[in-house]
């Protein structure tokens, strides 16, 4: 039976939902099919989605050989949920991880699968790095983002987001990132200053957290020199180094890892979102074997080892990190997307510069109010696309990585149009 969309008192979204909703307020359709980079609504309506699930999505939405993967695996009653029993999913995704990302990368870690959200990857990130350590502190750094549970939210430096707590945030301290008093600070090198200084005020830290782009902290890139120095410093002071690599990992800033072109080996890495490759459900994370502490079911859950996950993840990582096709076209893209947003930029008033990297950039402009007015307006006309930055500043462009180039650019129009529309709509209220 069809859903009856309307957004009245009688909508079973506004009647029984949470308040606590969101991107559906930015986003107010009713959505019954999504194919590739595009979303369709219950009236036939398309959209083009430069979301992509916030970066989950990398491979377009429904990609055919993950579908067929998993009806197969269903199909034969294949095991759905297994605790962390293994399975033979689990076993292939083991292989597919160890065959086509660590081995090729002469990478040595121990696969330890959390709960299946990013949020629980980070909690388990920093539960051993604790253990390890014996020490309590995390360094992390301004305008990250790290999830909504309480030890995630705690690294987390938004405040909108801190304030819905409900209890002291304790145990990090929240650094400045790469470049957030400009080019000329060395933040780095502050931060080894302070950790060298027994009178500074900052315990020793267990671990430094980092992204390499911050997804939701607007498109801030660290540079690979400001990356090394921070694992050298980790390393100075005795902490481990995590890299929080679930939204700008599995290709969306460039390499399957995003630490990967700065050269670093960091102790424990998360990554979640696009892992499965479909939409489903899987975070891990990666440790270092001498650093693969915990004691059996020290850190537990139901739902880690999510089989279907399993099956599509592996299949995406044979499909597309078997050799470097993927990864050459995805920076052929970023070059087409960012050289596109750059002409937006440059004939907006509003538009500051273009940020980020690979297939995730975006446009700073002066306010969140004016980069939410462009992506209202693009809804309106069939993009979704969203905000990042501190004050929803950055219009951010998280398109699949595998758009095709004719999607690509006629979503860049709509984007290149609405920027028009809304300068055009201030300029005749000033006027
Ligand atoms: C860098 C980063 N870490 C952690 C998370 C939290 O992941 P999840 O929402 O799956 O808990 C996110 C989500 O946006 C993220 O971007």
């Amino acid at each position: 039976m069809a859903y009856e969309n309307n957004s009245g008192p009688d909508d079973i979204f506004e009647r029984r939902e949470s308040r606590v909703r969101s991107y559906c307020r930015a986003f107010p359709d009713l959505f019954r099919s999504a194919r590739g980079a595009e979303m369709v609504a219950d009236d036939g309506r398309y959209y083009i989605d430069f979301l992509s699930g916030c970066s989950t999505l990398n491979y377009g939405h429904n990609h055919p050989e993950l579908k067929r993967a998993l009806i197969e695996y269903i199909s034969a009653d294949g095991v759905a949920h297994g605790l962390d029993m293994h399975t033979e999913a689990k076993a292939r995704f083991l292989e597919a991880l160890e065959r086509y990302v660590l081995v090729p990368r002469k990478m040595d870690y121990c696969a330890m699968f959390p709960g299946p959200t990013g949020a629980n990857a980070v909690e388990a990130a920093i539960k051993i790095a604790r253990k390890v350590t014996g020490r309590t502190n995390i360094v992390a750094f301004t305008n990250g983002f790290h999830g909504m549970t309480l030890g995630a939210l705690s690294l987390t430096g938004n405040s909108g987001k801190r304030e819905g707590a409900g209890i002291p945030l304790t145990g990090v301290s929240h650094e400045p990132y790469c470049g957030y008093f400009g080019d000329e600070a060395d933040t780095a090198d502050q931060l080894d200053q302070r950790l060298s200084d027994p009178s500074s005020g900052i315990d020793k830290p267990a671990a430094i957290i980092a992204e390499t782009v911050q997804g939701e902290g607007g498109l801030n890139v660290a540079s690979d020199v400001w990356l090394r120095q921070i694992e050298r410093i980790a390393h100075k002071h005795g902490a481990l180094l995590i890299i929080d690599d679930i939204q700008a990992g599995i290709g969306r800033a460039g390499g399957f890892f995003s630490f990967e072109r700065a050269g670093i080996r960091p102790d424990i890495v998360t990554l979640a979102k696009s892992l499965s490759g479909f939409g489903l459900p899987l975070a891990l994370t990666l440790i270092r074997p001498q650093y693969d502490q915990w004691k059996p079911g020290e850190h537990n859950g139901t739902f880690r080892g999510n089989n279907h996950a399993f099956v599509t993840a592996a299949r995406a990582l044979e499909l597309f990190w078997a050799d470097n096709t993927f990864e050459l076209e995805i920076a052929r893209k970023a070059a087409r997307l960012r050289s596109a947003l750059k002409e937006i930029a440059e004939s907006s008033p509003f538009a500051s510069h273009v940020k980020g990297r690979g297939m995730m950039t975006g446009i700073e402009m002066r306010s969140g109010d004016i980069a939410s007015e462009i992506c209202g307006e693009c809804f309106k006309n069939g993009l979704i696309i969203e905000t990042s930055g501190g004050q929803g500043e950055v219009v951010k462009v998280l398109a699949p990585l595998n758009i095709p180039d004719s999607e690509l650019d006629a979503g860049l129009a709509v984007l290149a149009d609405a920027a028009r529309a809304v300068a055009a709509r201030h300029k005749k209220s000033v006027a």
